[in-house]
């Protein structure tokens, strides 16, 4: 079939598609029904064990021999490849050391980890019992970990003793032991893996040491769950503080995924398959941990970085090393690599033989990097596009599905499955090629979430403006070829190197410092990192100190939400740009740090504001 009679069946019969889709996978009880129209669940009579397909069935199949995990450790010099048959004990086991804790079907557990073998162990095996596992990216500071932890109220946390950034060793211990001090909520017990660089110290009664735990712990088998029931929590930056949980089914997530890893990403069975991210992001859940092990690939965890762990050449050596067939990055670690060695002499010095394809994802893709890698490395670089709600492709080439044509500058085309309208804000549809939002017409298909944590008016909020319709809070244009061009956030999020962010949020942290009157922030292109958040900041009438200010206002934002949304400059400045009804022009802001031509809209009210911003952004 080609791709357009696929693209035509999903559309057309999105039941008969997805059942087929569903067949791929071992299921306790197939589902008889597609998909409840009522309660928009996929798969609402189907029972399955996720863990048991991604790890267990091929064992059963006969390829226990085969790799499955391949971890790749730069900065500790650590690698190791754990075949399936390593993967079902070690992850049998470790079910086995929650179950010891009392993790029954249902429960959460936090998963705080750098990027090590245990902490996929961990994921898996909480699929395996049928617990709900929410991973909090390493990066994420205390305080992002308590409102994680209260939200989803863990039985369990698991963590480990620290993590490597380039040159310095990052204890997590004392940010967990920070985070259950400041969360509400107490988990039974922590459970902590003891990394032979650092040894954490662990509080008698309540930490356990994960290799004591594990040996003692006996192998438990896999349970079947609901299709319907959650896999996993994943937060995620909405437009406020406080962050949105969502949720992830086991059934209709396990049928996309699998059904992805061949149509979208072109690889099978026994391939190997390389997403260079982290697990503590969608992209990480999804196509480091149950894309291609579902698939039956082995999958590659690589604790390090594009540059510096030790240079740029490493994506490349490991990619002739475990003869990657599919690479998966952001744009940023492409730029990063561009600038460290931009005449390719580590790709040119790499085979590359087994390399078929890269894409990149995470945040816009701009056309002179793209060009740029496809050019040095002479093979398909594809663009695609997807958020956390949506847990997997929604724009795409479909290489696997034989779709070859790419424009730079668009994320591709609609993938099979998804319905994409451009609106205006009075709800009618755009022509061809003109700027508007960007909206998915519902149901949406299989793996995309169905609510939120806790949160359920959250949820039902993202289809509110547009009925019948998820808002995507990204603007676009679909052109007069279908191909979709995603022209950046409607909404307060930022995607700073590929992560996820809320200006929002950081304005919190900001407004809290006793000095300041009020404050913005917004994004601010970024040559390496895509967008950077940049702070405007009025301070108290007489206050001067400002370099102090500075610094704890940086302080602050690194410590109460990580080093990641560290501000790439903050202006201070006597008042900021307001309509007379007093909403900060956010948009504004953006164009002053941006450089872009600014329109005094009619609404202001002292347009005198915007010389005095423009002369502190500029100075
Ligand atoms: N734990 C603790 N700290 C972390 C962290 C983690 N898991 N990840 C990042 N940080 C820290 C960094 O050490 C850095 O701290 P510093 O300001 O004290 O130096 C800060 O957060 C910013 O990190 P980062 O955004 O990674 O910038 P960088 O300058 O250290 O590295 C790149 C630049 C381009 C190498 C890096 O941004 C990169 O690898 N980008 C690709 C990102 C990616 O793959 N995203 C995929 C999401 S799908
Ligand atoms: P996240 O939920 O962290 O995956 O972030 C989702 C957001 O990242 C989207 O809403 C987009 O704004 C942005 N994004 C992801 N992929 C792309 C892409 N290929 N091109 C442009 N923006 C992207």
């Amino acid at each position: 079939m080609t791709f357009a009679e696929i693209a035509a069946r999903a559309e057309n019969d999105p039941d008969a598609f997805w059942m087929d889709a569903a067949r791929g996978l071992d299921w306790a009880k197939f589902p008889q029904t597609p998909h409840d129209r009522d309660g928009d669940v996929w798969f609402p009579d189907g029972e399955i064990n996720t863990c048991h397909n991604a790890v267990d069935r091929h064992v059963a199949a006969g390829r226990g021999d085969t790799a499955a995990l391949i971890y790749e450790s730069p900065i500790t010099g650590a690698t190791a490849t754990y075949s399936f048959a390593d993967l079902q004990e070690r992850v049998a086991r470790t079910a086995g050391m929650l179950v010891a804790e009392g993790v029954e079907r249902g429960d959460r557990v936090v998963i705080y980890m750098p990027m090590i073998p245990e902490a996929v162990f961990a994921m898996l095996a909480c699929a395996r019992i049928g617990a709900v596992h929410s991973v909090v990216f390493g990066g994420f500071a205390a305080p992002e970990l308590a409102k994680r932890i209260d939200d989803c109220q863990p039985k369990l946390v698991l963590s480990a003793s620290c993590g490597f950034e380039p040159g310095r060793t990052i204890a997590y211990k004392p940010l967990l032991d920070n985070a259950l001090s400041r969360a509400t909520h107490k988990p039974v017990a922590t459970i902590v893996f003891q990394r032979e660089e650092l040894a954490a110290d662990l509080m008698p009664g309540r930490d356990r040491d994960w290799a004591a735990a594990y040996d003692a712990a006996d192998p438990v088998d896999c349970v079947t769950v609901k299709a319907s029931d959650p896999l996993y929590i994943l937060y995620t930056s909405g437009t406020t503080g406080t962050p949105k949980g969502v949720v992830r089914d086991n059934g209709g997530h396990a049928t996309v995924l699998h059904w992805s890893m061949g149509a979208i990403y072109g690889v099978d069975t026994g391939d190997v398959y390389w997403a260079a991210s982290d697990i503590g992001w969608v992209v990480g859940h999804s196509y480091i941990v149950y894309g291609p092990l579902l698939k039956g690939c082995a999958t590659v965890l690589f604790e390090g970085k594009p540059i510096g762990t030790p240079d740029a050449g490493i994506f490349w050596q490991l990619v002739d090393k475990h003869d990657v067939k599919v690479l998966f990055t952001a744009p940023t670690a492409i730029r990063a690599i561009r600038r460290a060695d931009p005449e390719g002499e580590f790709i040119d010095a790499a085979s590359l033989d087994s390399l078929q394809a890269l894409f990149l994802a995470g945040e816009r893709a701009d056309p002179d990097t793209l060009l740029w890698i496809a050019e040095k490395l002479g093979k398909p670089v594809i663009d695609h596009w997807w958020q956390t709600e949506l847990g997997w492709p929604a724009i795409a080439t479909c290489y696997g599905l034989g779709q070859t044509h790419i424009r730079a500058g668009s994320a591709g085309h609609a993938v099979p499955g998804y319905r994409f309208k451009v609106k205006d804000a009075g709800g009618q549809d755009m022509p061809a090629g003109a700027v508007g939002t960007l909206l998915i017409e519902q149901p949406l298909p299989p793996g995309a979430f169905r609510t939120l944590w806790n949160n359920p008016e959250r949820f039902a909020a993202g289809f509110m403006d547009y009925p019948g319709h998820y808002t995507t809070g990204d603007a676009g244009k679909i052109d007069e070829d279908g191909f979709i061009h995603i022209m950046g956030r409607t909404d307060d999020i930022i995607n700073v190197a590929g992560h996820r962010l809320s200006t929002g949020q950081m304005e919190e942290v900001v407004a809290n410092h006793p000095q300041v009157v009020e404050c913005a922030v917004v994004g601010a292109a970024d040559e390496l990192k895509g967008e950077m958040a940049v702070a405007f900041v009025v301070t108290k009438p007489g206050f001067a100190d400002h370099e102090e200010a500075k610094y704890e206002i940086v302080t602050s934002i690194r410590g109460d939400i990580g080093p990641i949304a560290a501000p790439r400059a903050i202006y201070f400045v006597d008042g900021l740009p307001k309509t007379r009804s007093g909403k900060i022009l956010r948009n504004l802001l953006r164009d002053i740090v941006n450089g872009a031509d600014v329109v005094v809209p009619q609404t202001i009210e002292d347009p005198a504001v915007i010389t005095h911003v423009q002369e502190r952004a500029a100075g």
